[in-house]
């Protein structure tokens, strides 16, 4: 009886990541410690106001970037429920109050109050993207993504990181 719930409580949480994985046109995979690392240490130290995290999967950005900036509010989004329940969990463990994770498509979000946006998407949601960020972001907001960048759009850095894969990393700003 247990070892049927547990093979079904697994069917069950595999079915859901592959659904959603379908469905946002990414899976949930994780920036890497070298990525993150790199992506951290290239944003700025002073920064105020309100981070998105588009697409927060199970949270390595969203945590770091909270741990980062207490005094800016972090707004995490996924919609993929798994990847958002253990969010929710490592929160309860973790809590840090600036940090606040939304079970939500983010392209139905405003990002007009964000100061600093950041992504690890796929090309055809940074294609959208780019419409949302020229018609809602502050001219002083700064979009930081990697692995894709934000095509016909020129970045105001690009650096890499020091993994297997050199993997580029983007500052953009200004959408005007
Ligand atoms: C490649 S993962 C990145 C996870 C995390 N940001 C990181 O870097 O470790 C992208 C995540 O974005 C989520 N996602 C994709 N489109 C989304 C949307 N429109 N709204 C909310 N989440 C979305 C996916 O479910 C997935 O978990």
């Amino acid at each position: 009886m247990f070892f049927s719930l547990l093979f079904f409580l697994l069917v069950t949480v595999a079915a859901s990541i592959i659904g959603f994985s379908f469905k946002n046109g990414i899976s949930p995979t994780p920036t890497s410690k070298k990525v993150k690392c790199a992506l951290m240490s290239s944003l700025p130290d002073d920064l105020s106001g309100v981070i998105l995290e588009l697409g927060s999967g199970w949270g390595s950005l969203a945590f770091a970037l909270a741990k980062r900036y207490p005094n800016c509010q972090v707004i995490a989004y996924e919609t993929s429920p798994v990847p958002y329940l253990f969010c929710l969990g490592c929160q309860l463990l973790r809590r840090f109050p600036n940090l606040l994770f939304l079970r939500k498509d983010f392209f139905f979000s405003s990002f007009d109050k964000a100061s600093l946006v950041v992504c690890y998407l796929y090309p055809k949601a940074m294609q959208k993207l780019l419409l949302k960020f020229k018609k809602e972001l502050k001219s002083t907001a700064l979009v930081v993504t990697h692995t894709f960048s934000l095509m016909g759009k020129k970045p105001l850095l690009t650096l890499h990181a020091k993994d297997l894969y050199c993997t580029p990393i983007y500052h953009y700003q200004d959408f005007s």
